[in-house]
């Protein structure tokens, strides 16, 4: 309540023209994110009214959330969970560390390949916080009108600094791209400087967390200002072990050979995991299975790793002629024959011509584009 009543009171000395104890109020405010939010229960007392829109479409540029802390834990290599730890520390005794010059401004940058986790990191953090979450769609936020996005990013940010809350720029390089490259030069010019003035304006305890899939675009500048960064890697096998286990909770494990699992799925990330994992599932329940088939699993994990390098299997024969070749101890005639109700005939046939049928394509892959087969 008092913090709900302290940013009222910061809007109507703003409106009032007394725009310096508005700042005043906001900056203590801020200082006492954690202390302040749990006293009103996270959050769920404090209304955000007044979304920041975009002028010209109208749209929201920020989404409000209040993540809870998930069944499903981020798995991440210790180095990395401690590093998140020191960050969540560095946030929750600011003032401790203020007072012997050791805080550093609670500004974290997360970077790698789509479905590393990114996104669920924010959430934890906020989670963890007992703070709401405001996402900032970045790509959203870049306006086709000339000068819109300056001004788009100073909404958000002013409206960041309203109550406790983690600030998270998704896709960030879509604003933070290096000075001078691609679009409109002066344009992105002037939004990475605004962006650089908002982020030096807001108060060093504001939370804020940038994501980024392409952490080299990113203007050096802007890099420095985050003294929190984050790699968020592709899994290596252990953990991928443990995400295979995590994901097909609820079903029991014991049948299935998880170390395998995690050796023949290298190189994809814990998106594609838990996907694979969700459809098996899925396919279990509506065939009215009570456990989950390995081999099944199996299929759908060769079938992912096809469609990640870039293969489109677009029959049935495509498919058993992959498989075939991708795992052959997995998929004998026999195991194939089952899978797919087709006699051991007839996958032997498929076998044998698979390759000349023509019918595994390469996919043409352009980032950002949909993808067209050949
Ligand atoms: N290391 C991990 N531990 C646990 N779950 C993970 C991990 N990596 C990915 N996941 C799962 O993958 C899903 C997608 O992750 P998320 O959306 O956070 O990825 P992202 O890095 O933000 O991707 P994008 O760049 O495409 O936005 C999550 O919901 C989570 O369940
Ligand atoms: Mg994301």
């Amino acid at each position: 309540m008092a913090s709900n009543y302290a940013g009222l009171l910061a809007e109507k000395l703003d409106q009032a023209g007394e725009g310096k104890q508005a700042r005043l109020i906001r900056e203590r405010l801020a200082r006492a994110p954690v202390a302040l939010a749990s006293v009103q229960d996270a959050s769920n007392g404090v209304s955000f009214g007044n979304l920041p829109v975009d002028g010209e479409s109208h749209l929201h540029t920020v989404d409000v959330s209040h993540p809870k802390e998930d069944d499903a834990p981020l798995l991440l290599p210790s180095a990395i969970a401690s590093r998140i730890g020191e960050f969540i520390a560095n946030v929750q005794r600011y003032d401790e560390l203020a007072r012997v010059n050791a805080a550093m401004p609670s500004r974290l940058l997360a970077y790698g390949l789509p479905g590393t986790g990114k996104t669920k990191l924010a959430r934890y953090v906020a989670a963890k916080l007992n703070l709401p979450l405001l996402t900032v769609r970045c790509d959203t936020l870049v306006s086709s009108l000339l000068g819109q996005t300056s001004r788009n990013l100073r909404r958000v940010f002013e409206f960041a600094q309203q109550r406790p809350c983690v600030l998270l720029l998704d896709e960030f390089d879509a604003l933070a791209s290096a000075r001078g490259n691609e679009r409109d030069v002066g344009e992105l010019q002037r939004v990475v400087i605004a962006l650089l003035q908002n982020i030096d304006a807001i108060t060093e305890s504001t939370v804020v967390i940038a994501a980024t899939n392409h952490d080299r675009l990113l203007d050096p500048a802007v890099w420095r200002r985050f003294g929190f960064r984050v790699p968020m890697p592709i899994p290596d096998t252990a953990l991928r072990k443990q995400l295979w286990a995590q994901f097909l909770l609820p079903y029991t494990i014991e049948g299935i050979d998880l170390n395998h699992l995690a050796d023949i799925s290298a190189g994809i990330t814990g998106s594609n995991i838990e996907q694979v994992c969700l459809d098996t599932k899925r396919a279990t329940v509506l065939a009215s299975g009570s456990e989950i088939s390995e081999l099944e699993l199996t299929r759908r994990l060769g079938l992912n790793l096809a469609i990640t390098s870039g293969i489109l299997l677009s029959t049935v024969e495509a498919e058993i002629h992959w498989l075939r070749e991708w795992s052959p101890k997995h998929f004998s005639i026999r195991a194939l024959a089952k899978l797919y109700g087709l006699s051991t005939r007839h996958i032997g046939k498929v076998i044998k011509e698979g390759s000349d049928h023509g019918t595994q394509e390469r996919l043409r892959v352009n980032p950002g584009s949909t993808q067209t087969p050949d």
